[in-house]
């Protein structure tokens, strides 16, 4: 019996050893040029949906931030979704007007100071408007039926 179990785990663990699933690490050096690398990296980078989905998590921060009336924090937050936005558009640039007419150039700037400002009713009332211009940039975009809540 002790042989048998002896004889299982060796074969388990030659198994393990040599799976199709074992992780590969050279990926990007295996591939055998130099801008077939720089496509590679590229194409991981993805495009203005992994923006948005920072965007989206830096606005949820920023709700909760504000509940809590903690405005450092808040506009830690705020300036990083500035920042996710920009890396967005360097990516695809067709979104660069777009994010700077509904948001970058007028609910951004002025969130930013009613934040600095630390007036709780005005940064109160204020965010409650800052889900409609991700709205109106989605509509848009066509992507309407993303909605910010
Ligand atoms: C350029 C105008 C524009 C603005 C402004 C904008 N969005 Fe978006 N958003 C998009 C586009 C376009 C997509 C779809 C991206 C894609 O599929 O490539 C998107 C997708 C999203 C997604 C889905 C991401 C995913 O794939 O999981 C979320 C969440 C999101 N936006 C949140 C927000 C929030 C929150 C705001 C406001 C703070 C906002 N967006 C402002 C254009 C915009």
């Amino acid at each position: 019996m002790k042989f048998f179990n002896m004889l299982i785990m060796t074969a388990a663990v030659l198994f393990a050893s040599d799976n199709g699933y074992s992780t590969k690490s050279n990926w990007l050096m295996d591939i055998d040029s130099a801008n077939g690398r720089f496509e590679a990296v590229q194409k991981q980078f993805r495009g203005f949906d992994t923006a948005m989905m920072e965007v989206g998590y830096r606005y949820e921060s920023v709700k909760k931030a504000v509940d809590e009336k903690n405005y450092e924090l808040a506009l830690y937050h705020w300036q990083k979704i500035k920042t996710a936005m920009q890396n967005g558009y360097v990516r695809r640039p067709a979104r660069e007007e777009a994010s700077r007419i509904y948001f970058l150039d007028n609910t951004y700037e002025e969130f930013k100071k009613m934040l600095v400002s630390q007036n709780d009713t005005k940064i109160e009332e204020r965010f409650s408007y800052v889900k409609d211009s991700c709205n109106a940039c989605h509509i848009n975009q066509k992507v309407g039926f993303i909605t910010v809540k």
